[in-house]
């Protein structure tokens, strides 16, 4: 596995399929997702959204992630997305793949990182990998997403 910092045009694709793969986004996320890595191809280092790319050996892409200050000079950062490929969860490349984001996070002036996910059943074990990284709930937002559906704010000092 390879860690790439710049997007590509393939990414569109790449990250479409991705994200579409895990299962667990709505169409208009999936389409976030790609505005994303629009913005990210569009003004290039200068974005407000970076990204993480974890290529496999034959360069196909098995997880990213994007980030970025909460508001321009900000130390406080948001983990807006991160996803692994199905076939390559449960093997500790997402652990890789959030800790790379971190380095980089703090080496462009991060002090935290906040990661808004649902509270949904579904949810569980995004919210367990998170807990396993050592993000702690900072706040909860009832009802959120829907009836019985929280958004769960996730905050760690990086
Ligand atoms: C969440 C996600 C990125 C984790 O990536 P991953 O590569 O599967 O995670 P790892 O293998 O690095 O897991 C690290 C630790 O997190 C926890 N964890 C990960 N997946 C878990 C699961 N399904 N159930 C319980 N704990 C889990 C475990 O403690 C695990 O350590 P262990 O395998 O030694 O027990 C991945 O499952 C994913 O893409 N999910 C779908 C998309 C998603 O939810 N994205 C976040 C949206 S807010």
């Amino acid at each position: 596995m390879q860690w790439r910092y710049c997007t590509r045009p393939a990414d569109r694709e790449a990250v479409r399929t991705l994200v579409t793969a895990t299962g667990f986004f709505s169409a208009e996320e999936v389409e976030i997702a790609v505005e994303l890595v629009d913005d990210a191809l569009a003004h290039g280092e200068s974005s407000d959204y970076r990204c993480v790319f974890a290529d496999a050996p034959g360069g196909a892409l098995i997880g990213y992630a994007c980030y970025g200050p909460i508001a321009p000079g900000s130390c406080e950062f948001d983990l807006y997305w991160i996803a692994v490929a199905p076939a390559g969860q449960r093997r500790g490349i997402g652990r890789a793949l959030l800790r790379e984001t971190e380095r980089r996070a703090r080496a462009a002036g991060a002090k935290t990182m906040l990661i808004d996910t649902a509270g949904r059943a579904q949810y569980a074990p995004t919210r367990a990998f998170y807990e396993h990284m050592g993000y702690r709930v900072h706040e909860v937002a009832a009802n959120f997403y829907a009836a019985d559906d929280d958004k769960v704010i996730y905050r760690k000092r990086i």
